[in-house]
């Protein structure tokens, strides 16, 4: 007994003097390992009688247990030590550049939309919005445009087997199968319909938003956005109009030499109804806006097509004719974001290919001001 005395001894001294975990850990299969000096003495255990094992055993069990003990504190000082040594060497410098992490980017129709926002609500206008699917009479009785209208032929419209239940109709002009049809708005103009009798009169929105057509070429695509302008009051006239569409124009595009031509056209809901373009200059392949369309070198772009809202509008709006009159404009949202940004293909919009997203597209941080330019890139 008193080698194993000894021994165990000897060992706790050298688990105390061990600077490494390496040591220690030589030193525990030394002592406890398969053939360490503890398991050959338990092993010495079956030689001997039932008398001398029932006193030997508590014993060497006791050393087993020191060692072991003394071998699992010595490891946690250690490790302890290791995380202080660590932690006393290394520091963060707080001021160092972060990781350079890819950034996402912000869609042109998004930053044309936020820059159109910016401009009109300068002007006084609220932004609204509709749904995208929409019913028959919100995109087109409503809009004066009847049963036998053609835009409501199937391949103009996105139309949806449903129909919305004649209960959910917020007035008996709404009541009936075919206004019940659903569809895929195909401009933004139900807008109008919807803020006029929701808020009444007088009223001054702008309503961005996609819409729906069964179109495609270089400059049409079967989704496109729109934004849908509306101004309702008690003497609002054509030249209103014009002012508030050059104004536009000038602040959107950045040059004071915006020239606008209104042009005679038929919209079942505008009366009078007025396409309107801008004068461009062909700079190589580029098409860049101002000037005046009739100058050498120019020619005129149209952008939308506006009036003033037809007095059957209104009432169907419920609004009474003999009291407010208004115009209404809209425009592709698409078409003026190819204009200013030099983007030749519509269909690259809708695309989502990350390189043409990378080039065309804009910082999260670039937000429209109009003190900083509405296009200002930061
Ligand atoms: C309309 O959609 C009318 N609701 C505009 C309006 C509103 C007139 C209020 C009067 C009063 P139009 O179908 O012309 O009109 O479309 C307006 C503009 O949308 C066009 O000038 C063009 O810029 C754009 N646009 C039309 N179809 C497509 C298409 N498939 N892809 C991209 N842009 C399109």
């Amino acid at each position: 007994m008193s080698e194993l005395t000894d021994q165990k001894a000897a060992s706790l001294a050298v688990i105390a003097a061990a600077e490494t975990l390496e040591a220690l850990d030589a030193e525990r299969v030394a002592a406890l390992g398969k053939k360490g000096w503890v398991s050959l003495a338990l092993k010495t255990l079956g030689g001997m009688s039932p008398e001398e094992r029932a006193e030997a055993a508590p014993a060497i069990q006791a050393v087993r247990a020191d060692i072991a003990e003394a071998i699992a504190s010595k490891k946690d000082a250690l490790e302890a030590a290791a995380l202080e040594a660590q932690l006393a060497s290394e520091t963060v410098d707080l001021t160092l550049p972060g990781p350079d992490l890819p950034l996402g980017s912000v869609h042109p129709v998004s930053q044309v939309m936020d820059e159109l926002a910016e401009i009109f609500a300068d002007l006084g206008f609220a932004v609204a919005t509709g749904p995208e699917i929409e019913d028959d009479w919100h995109n087109f009785t409503a809009l004066n445009m009847d049963e036998s209208h053609p835009a409501r032929a199937m391949h103009d419209t996105f139309y949806f087997p449903d129909t919305v239940p004649d209960s959910a109709a917020s007035s008996t002009a709404e009541v009936g199968h075919k206004n019940r049809q659903m569809l895929l708005r195909t401009h933004t103009s139900p807008v109008q319909i919807r803020s006029m009798k929701e808020q009444g009169a007088p009223i001054r929105i702008i309503a961005p938003g996609r819409v729906y057509r069964s179109d495609s070429d270089a400059t049409h695509t079967p989704m496109f956005h729109q934004v849908e302008g509306l101004v309702i009051d008690r003497d609002i006239h054509l030249g209103h109009l014009k002012w508030t569409l050059e104004t536009f124009f000038k602040a959107f595009f950045e040059r004071e030499d915006i020239t606008l031509r209104l042009r005679p056209s038929y919209f079942p809901f505008t009366e009078p109804s007025v396409e309107f373009d801008v004068g461009y200059a062909n700079e190589g392949d580029r098409r860049v806006v101002g000037g005046h369309g009739d100058e050498p070198g120019h020619d005129w772009m149209e952008l939308g097509g506006s009036g003033m809202v037809n007095s059957r509008v209104l009432e169907f709006a419920g609004l009474d004719p003999s009291e407010w009159q208004g115009f209404a404009f809209g425009l592709g949202i698409d078409r003026i974001a190819m204009l200013k940004y030099g983007m030749n293909d519509l269909r690259a919009f809708f695309d989502g290919d990350p390189r043409w997203l990378s080039h065309y597209g804009f910082s999260p941080f670039d937000q429209p001001t109009l003190s900083a330019g509405v296009g200002a890139r930061a």
